[in-house]
């Protein structure tokens, strides 16, 4: 084959029998990303497994085990200390990672990539052969956000999230079933170490920082400033669990440098890239449930100018954390890296 070009790319999942990974599969396939060998990797545990993607029965390897010198990519997602170990492993044996943990993001030299806001930073794989997906509840923010900051600037972000149990992965998805059905049941729920999230909302996601932000909260302030390309930029954010399956939502309120009109806003997020306006009635709002869950858009609704601030804006805005929050995103950076691979090629043998 000629140096630098492919048809097609053997491709690992790590963490496949995860939400996000599952995802990645089944998002590679409809999408008809030009994959050659696809490898579904997993622990030990569940090493061995089938898996079935459509047609397609997928046979989970053990990632501790595995030669990543056979793949030109991989996909991670099985938690950044699997990620601290096997990405730069990964990348060592010529592969380029798309990392969906929190373990690179804040690195200088890893780009933090969301294809509607910056998918120009994905050169930087140069530097390390690793590009970084944000956090789930940062992507949906940031496609919203980018057309309003190029048109009129923001001052300010201040957002509260009302964030999925499936963010949190599968065995707490499976939790909030077993717990729901006892609350349904008539038993109470008691703390566990951390309240319950059936019939709850915890405003407490990741652990504490020493600034009485959680890191979830942190990982929304950081990684908005540097996808946003604004390091001073100020955002404020409250993150919290719901009991709700699939999708996150955020009211999110913006000060912006020169005033907008809620009417100017909604036209102009309409021809935004990734994202669907549902600001009509009957129902002038989207929800997790009925329009995010399942779907590839960042919905945005209950758009209104803040009567408190003479340049503030409010929105509603609600994704699928699995699909745009996760593996959608990477799938995203991965097409546009296969585009121009023969340019990014000096990251692959
Ligand atoms: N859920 C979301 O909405 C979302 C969105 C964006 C990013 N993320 C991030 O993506 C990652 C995965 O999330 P998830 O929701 O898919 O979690 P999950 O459903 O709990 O899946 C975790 C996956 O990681 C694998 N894994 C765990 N330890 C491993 C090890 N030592 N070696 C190899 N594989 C290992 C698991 O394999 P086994 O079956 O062998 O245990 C499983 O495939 C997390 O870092 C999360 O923060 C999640």
């Amino acid at each position: 084959m000629e140096k630098g070009v492919r048809a097609t790319f053997d491709v690992a999942v790590v963490g496949a029998t995860g939400l996000v990974g599952e995802a990645m599969l089944t998002i590679l396939a409809e999408r008809r990303f030009p994959v050659g060998r696809i490898h579904a990797l997993a622990s030990a545990r569940s090493a061995g497994q089938q898996i079935r993607v459509g047609e397609t029965e997928l046979t989970v390897g053990d990632l501790a085990e595995f030669d990543f010198s056979q793949v030109q990519l991989a996909l991670f997602s099985a938690g950044g200390a699997v990620s601290g170990e096997y990405a730069p492993r990964a990348a060592a044996a010529g592969c380029v990672v798309i990392d969906n943990t929190s373990r690179f993001r804040y690195d200088d030299d890893i780009p933090l990539v969301v294809p509607e806001v910056n998918a120009s930073e994905i050169e930087g794989v140069r530097a390390r052969g690793i590009i970084a997906n944000p956090n789930c509840s940062t992507i949906q923010l940031v496609v919203v956000l980018k057309p309003i900051y190029d048109r009129v600037g923001i001052e300010r972000v201040n957002v509260a999230t009302y964030q999925s149990v499936s963010g949190a992965g599968r065995r707490a998805l499976e939790a909030l079933k077993t717990q729901t059905a006892a609350v349904l049941a008539g038993a109470t729920l008691v703390s566990d170490g951390a309240p319950p999230h059936a019939a709850n909302v915890v405003p407490h996601i990741d652990v504490f920082e020493d600034n009485g932000y959680t890191r979830e909260e942190m990982k929304i302030v950081r990684e908005t400033r540097k996808i946003m390309g604004d390091p001073g930029m100020r955002v404020n954010a409250t993150a919290a669990r719901v009991p709700v399956w699939f999708g996150h939502s955020e009211a999110v309120h913006i000060e912006t440098r020169e005033r907008i009109s809620a009417r100017e806003a909604r036209a102009l997020l309409s021809e935004a890239p990734g994202v669907r306006v549902v600001d009509d009635m009957p129902l002038p709002y989207p929800t997790a449930l009925t329009d995010a869950a399942g779907a590839d858009p960042v919905f945005v609704g209950r758009i209104r100018e803040d009567i408190s601030h003479e340049r503030g804006l409010d929105m509603w805005v609600v994704a699928d954390n699995v699909r745009k929050g996760g593996a959608l995103n990477s799938v995203q950076v991965a097409e546009i890296w296969a585009e121009r691979y023969s340019e990014l090629y000096s990251r692959v043998r």
